[in-house]
């Protein structure tokens, strides 16, 4: 959904105060599509008012779903009774990656499905090959018709499963179809980031048994009958980890009073590592900011290992950090488009292949800017809020599919980042007029 609605951050004094986070995107997306598994209604609290989210609403209602969202008090139910369907429409499919995830779960409802491929986007091509495989090794049949896939089983088999990559999606996709299949499934190899871990909180709690052992096993007893349940969606280490490199990134002091630290130790452990001072609390996380910030280098990796999600907007830390930062991306392998758009607010940074070396500035300025994907629209406002004056950034919907107005909850922290439409202005004359403006 491309918009003419585009972001002015003008350079923000030291951010500081108290925040809380909205439930993770990537655990609602996957628990919303868990609800295929049982009849009922379901509640889920703490749920962000993202695109996203928005898009598996009427992914589900157009399966029969019977859905109401309470936006202001971020609760949603879904009554899932009324699901009859197993046919995802192309254009709902192809909104956004997470509509995958109903696969596995129409497949143990229904013994078949009918999707499209998900789009891939700018960090990936993101294929499907591990679910697609693995579901064949449990007896699906799947065939593809211009990328339009029918699948069907009559029984699944309980297997064991070995992911060649530790795969959030193709673990969830299976966890989930394994609920439904007498025996033991044992997924080795697993992802086991905390979204994984709140969806098998999820599952459990409908009534399935499931074990998660040490070093990435996932064994499912199938063939348990579950129930609708009422859940607190995991709070977001995501846009936690935003709102303490904003303060990072400004000099100042902020307290995220719902984050759980242990989601993120190697994040916070690289913070430490920059100067920054990180207080753990009952009060949940607090950063107060040093002031000559050292720059670090990291590699992203699956959980427990630095955040992929997070490679981008720590990227913006290190470009007025003191010193060089080498950055490997490991996870996708198109992750760094963000650089070329960081470079034009004078960030110095190379790039080889899938390695990003960033050397500290003194001072960036705004630009006209153009974020390309969710986690780049972080990185870009994290540093328009330390540029010298005023950046426009572009492709906001992305923004909008990842967070719940991000921008307002940094705006209460003391930042000025106002949201317009229509065609924006050149940087040179928005920022004469808005400089004329805000000094009235
Ligand atoms: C989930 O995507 C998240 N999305 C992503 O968040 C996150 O970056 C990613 O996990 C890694 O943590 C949701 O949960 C909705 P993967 P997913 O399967 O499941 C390759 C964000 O910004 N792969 O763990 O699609 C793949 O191409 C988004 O919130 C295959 O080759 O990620 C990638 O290189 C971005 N074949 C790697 O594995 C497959 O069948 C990891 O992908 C599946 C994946």
């Amino acid at each position: 959904m491309i918009t003419n609605e585009h972001m002015l951050i003008e350079q923000s004094e030291k951010l500081s105060g108290e925040v809380s986070v909205f439930g993770a995107k990537n655990a609602v997306l996957v628990t919303m599509a868990s609800t295929i598994l049982a009849s009922g209604k379901f509640i889920f609290y703490n749920v962000p008012a993202s695109t996203d989210v928005l898009y598996m609403i009427s992914l589900l209602e157009s399966l029969g779903a019977h859905i109401i969202f309470n936006r202001i008090e971020n609760i949603l139910y879904i009554n899932s009774s009324s699901i009859t369907l197993w046919r995802v429409c192309p254009e709902i499919m192809k909104k956004m990656r997470a509509s995958i995830l109903v696969m596995g779960p129409l497949l143990a409802r229904f013994g078949k499905a009918e999707i499209a491929l998900p789009g891939g986007c700018v960090i990936g091509a993101r294929p499907i090959d591990y679910h697609i495989k693995n579901f064949e090794k449990m007896g699906a049949i799947i065939g593809n018709e211009h990328n339009y896939l029918k699948v069907s089983s009559n029984r699944l088999q309980p297997q064991t499963i070995v992911l060649e990559y530790p795969s959030v999606g193709a673990t969830e996709n299976i966890m989930m179809a394994a609920t439904s299949v007498k025996g033991t499934t044992k997924i080795i190899n697993a992802a086991l980031e905390p979204e994984v871990l709140d969806l098998v909180k999820v599952l459990k709690k409908m009534g399935a048994i499931i074990e998660v052992q040490a070093p990435g096993i996932i064994i499912i007893q199938g063939g348990k009958y579950l129930s609708p349940i009422e859940h607190e969606i995991v709070p977001d280490r995501l846009e936690a980890g935003a709102l303490l490199l904003a303060a990072a990134i400004t000099g100042g002091s902020v307290t995220i009073k719902n984050a759980r630290a242990h989601d993120m130790d190697v994040f916070l452990l690289k913070l430490e590592q920059m100067g920054h001072t990180i207080q753990l609390g009952q009060n949940g996380i607090t950063l107060h900011a040093c002031q000559d910030p050292k720059a670090v280098s990291f590699k992203t990796a699956p959980y427990p290992g630095f955040p992929t999600d997070l490679q981008a907007p720590m990227m913006a830390a290190q470009c007025l950090a003191q010193g060089k930062a080498v950055i490997e991306e490991t996870v996708f392998e198109n992750r760094l488009v963000h650089v070329r758009e960081l470079q034009k607010m004078g960030a110095q940074i190379e790039v080889y292949h899938t390695k990003a070396i960033i050397t500290g500035v003194d001072e960036l300025y705004g630009a006209s800017v153009i974020a390309s994907d969710i986690r780049a629209s972080c990185a870009l406002a994290l540093v328009g809020l330390a540029a010298k004056g005023i950046t426009i950034m572009t492709g906001i919907h992305h923004w909008r599919r990842g967070y719940e107005l991000l921008e307002t909850k940094l705006n209460h922290l003391g930042a000025n980042i106002q949201v317009a439409y229509g065609k924006p202005m050149p940087v040179i004359q928005k920022t004469n007029r808005l400089a004329k403006e805000l000094e009235r």
